[in-house]
Formats: C-alpha cells, structure tokens, sequence
C-alpha cells in the first residue's frame, strides 16, 4: 500500500490549492451571500483542466486519475462547495457517463467540449415523486417516427439553469421498470427545454439548481446515451463514482470547518489563554481532526479502485455516507468553537454548516448509501 502521491497528483494538488487559496476562499463569502453562480471560477477551472479531470486528452480531457480529481475536489470545495459541486457535477455526473456509453461521433460532438469546459453539464435523474426511488420515472420518452418525444419534469437539477448540455433519464416502456429508462444527450436550448427559478436553497446557494420542464422536446437517435432500456444502469454506475466525488466536497467543507476553528481557536481567549489551550476545545479539534484524515482515507481509497477497474461500489457509498457525516459534524463543532462569532455571518462556518447539510442528501441520502452499502454486504462482497 502507497501512501505516496504520484508526481502528477502532487501537481493537481498544488495547482488546485493555490487557484482556491489564492482565487476562490477570497470571493466565497460573497458567492454565498449574492447566491451568485460563479462564472469566473468556472472559467478558471476549465483553463486548469479541472472540468474533465479523469476524461482522456483525446477527449477534451486531463487524461488523470480519479484520485486526482478527489485531491482537486477537496482543495476547491475546502474554499467554496458551490464551486466544487459545480465541477463534480461536469465531472462525475456528465463527462463520466459521456466517456463510458456514448459513441465516438457524440463524445467528439459533446465530450469534447464538455470535458475541456467549453459547455456545462448537468445530470437530470430526480423528479418530483422519484428522489430516493429513482426507477420511477414518470418522464416520458416515446418512439416518434426515427427519434424521440419527450415529456415530465426533473426536479433540483443541480447546474439546470446555467448547463448546456443535460445528461436525461426518461421512461419509454412503464411495463418494463427498471429495464424501461432510457438516457439522452439533451441540448438545453432543444425547443421544449424550459428551466424553472432557482431553487431558494439552505447552503450551497453559488451553485444554481432548479426544475427542468420538457414539453414534446423531441430529439432524434443519435441523441440516445447508451441503448435503449440501458438508463438505470447508466444512472447507478454513474452515481458510484457521483459519490466520491461528493464525499470529496464534504471533505473539503469538513478540513474548512477544521482549519477555520483551529486558527480561532488559538488566537480566541478566555480566563487568560486561547481556548485550544482548554482542554474542551482541543478535544473538539483532535476528533474533528481524526475524522477528516478518516473520510480522506475513505475517499481516497474508493478513487484508487475506480482508477485500478476494481469494483468500488460499496466503497464509494462508505465515503460519502462517513464523509458527509464528518461534515456535519465538524462544521457544528466548529460553530461550538466560535461561540456567537460562529452563529454570525461575520465568519465563515455558519456558511459551512449551511453547506455541509446538502452533502447527507444529494447523489443519494444517507439512508440510501446505507440500502447500497447493506446491499453489498448482503451478497457477501
Ligand atoms: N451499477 C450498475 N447497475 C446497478 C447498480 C450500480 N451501482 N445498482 C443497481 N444496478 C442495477 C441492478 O443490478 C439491477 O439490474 P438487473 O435488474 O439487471 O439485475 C437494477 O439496477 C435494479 O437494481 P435495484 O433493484 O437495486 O434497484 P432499486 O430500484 O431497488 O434502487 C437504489 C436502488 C440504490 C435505491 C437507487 O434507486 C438509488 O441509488 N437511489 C438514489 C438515487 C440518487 O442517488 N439520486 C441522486 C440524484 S442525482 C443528484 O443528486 C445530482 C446533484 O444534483 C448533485
């Protein structure tokens, strides 16, 4: 076992921690604040090749590894986890399934500007009576002549009112279940595409989510991802690898809520010293400290068996239900370390505390990574 960055991992991390020190943590407050989608920093991290990480350079890629992307998610979402949701969705939920079921003609076509950040993704799975129970699907897709008629309603789409491109889950055979979801590359100027108001959310408000309504949308063939009736599968492998990278945002708001409580609490007195000098406060900080470096191992560890083709699977929903965790958890003792300054807008973990919430529920709640993780275990794997 390797401990041992690789060169190119070292440079991702150095290259991802000096553009979020040095241009991303001094705009955060201020991105939350305006609930402002931070196009800049979108831009900046199409230039870093942050938007394609794992994608291959024949692609519009970085051609790295997925533990690369997770060193880069973490560093960008310790500053800002609007921005890193953001590059998680282009990379996780929309290049990665791109890469793996579409054919040359629609990676060139979509893949490749995707990738290099030219376009932005977005990945439209929940609905509004299918969250947790993605196989109801009631968005349809009918055979029309040689393509496709699309209609339904998606619901938080994460990206939805700045994408481009939408990586679509339908339902073309109800009789079939599971087996009747079929995927599509949608165009979101397509004629049909409309985007509701931003969602008014807790945290992550730099991140836009929304509704995405599609009235007889129509698309042909060549709009298909993977075969038709192949959906589910798309969408459950696709959110294998989501989850890490969304335990790495948690990561990044849990070692924030960290950082930020430390330096508070060594420059913060009371009754004659600073408080990580009181044995309560250092406490708080050895554990939120113990946990960050745990979930780190854990998400790490679920990146290096993807890059390694190994199933990770269960590993991936391990890291994001621990990490997501820790998230919460620190970001709550980091507002106990603050006292009222930390219940104020003033600094920043209130802001860490709103963020953190997202992390137990998107890409799959808690509840459902411990129906995959008790899956696993109840095959034997
Ligand atoms: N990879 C490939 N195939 C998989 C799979 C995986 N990880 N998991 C399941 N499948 C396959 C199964 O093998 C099975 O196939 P067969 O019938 O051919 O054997 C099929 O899918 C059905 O499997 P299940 O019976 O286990 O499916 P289910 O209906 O019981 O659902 C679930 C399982 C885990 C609860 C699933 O519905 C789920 O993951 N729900 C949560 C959805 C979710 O995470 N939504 C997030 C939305 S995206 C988002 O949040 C993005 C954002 O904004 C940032």
């Amino acid at each position: 076992m390797d401990f041992q960055p690789t060169e190119d991992q070292l440079a991702v991390l150095n290259t991802a921690r000096e553009f979020a020190q040095s241009e991303v943590l001094p705009k955060a407050a201020e991105i939350d604040r305006e609930h402002r989608h931070p196009a800049e920093l979108v831009k900046r991290m199409a230039e870093l090749g942050f938007l394609g990480i794992a994608v291959p350079e024949q692609w519009g890629g970085s051609g790295l590894d997925h533990v690369s992307y997770v060193l880069a998610m973490e560093e960008i979402s310790r500053a800002c986890a609007s921005t890193g949701v953001i590059m998680s969705v282009n990379n996780s939920l929309v290049c990665d399934p791109i890469n793996r079921f579409a054919t040359d003609a629609q990676k060139e076509k979509w893949l490749k500007p995707l990738a290099s950040g030219q376009l932005l993704g977005c990945f439209a799975l929940s609905e509004p009576e299918a969250g947790s129970d993605a196989a109801a699907q009631k968005t349809t897709a009918e055979k029309s002549g040689d393509g496709w008629v699309i209609n339904g309603t998606k619901n938080w789409i994460t990206n939805g009112p700045v994408a481009d491109v939408c990586v679509l889950f339908t339902m073309n055979d109800k009789a079939a279940g599971h087996k009747g979801i079929t995927a599509f590359i949608l165009p979101m100027k397509t004629k049909g595409v409309r985007t509701g108001p931003p969602d008014d959310k807790l945290g992550i408000r730099g991140s836009k989510s929304s509704q995405i309504y599609l009235d007889d949308v129509k698309l042909s063939n060549d709009h298909l991802l993977g075969e038709v009736g192949q959906g589910f599968k798309v969408a459950m492998s696709t959110l294998d690898g989501g989850r890490i990278g969304i335990a790495a945002q948690a990561l990044g708001i849990a070692r924030a809520a960290l950082e930020d409580a430390l330096a508070y609490a060594q420059q913060r007195r009371t009754m004659g010293k600073p408080i990580v000098q009181h044995q309560a406060i250092a406490f708080k900080l050895a554990d939120m400290a113990t946990e960050v470096d745990a979930a780190r191992l854990l998400t790490l560890r679920a990146a290096w068996l993807k890059d390694h083709k190994k199933p990770y699977g269960k590993e991936a929903a391990m890291a994001k239900l621990y990490a997501s965790d820790v998230a919460n958890r620190a970001a709550r003792e980091a507002i106990q370390i603050f006292g009222g300054n930390g219940y104020v807008t003033e600094f920043p973990v209130e802001r860490h505390f709103r963020d953190a919430k997202i992390t137990e529920i998107y890409e799959g709640t808690s509840e459902i990574q411990r129906l995959v993780i008790s899956g696993y275990l109840a095959k034997g794997q």
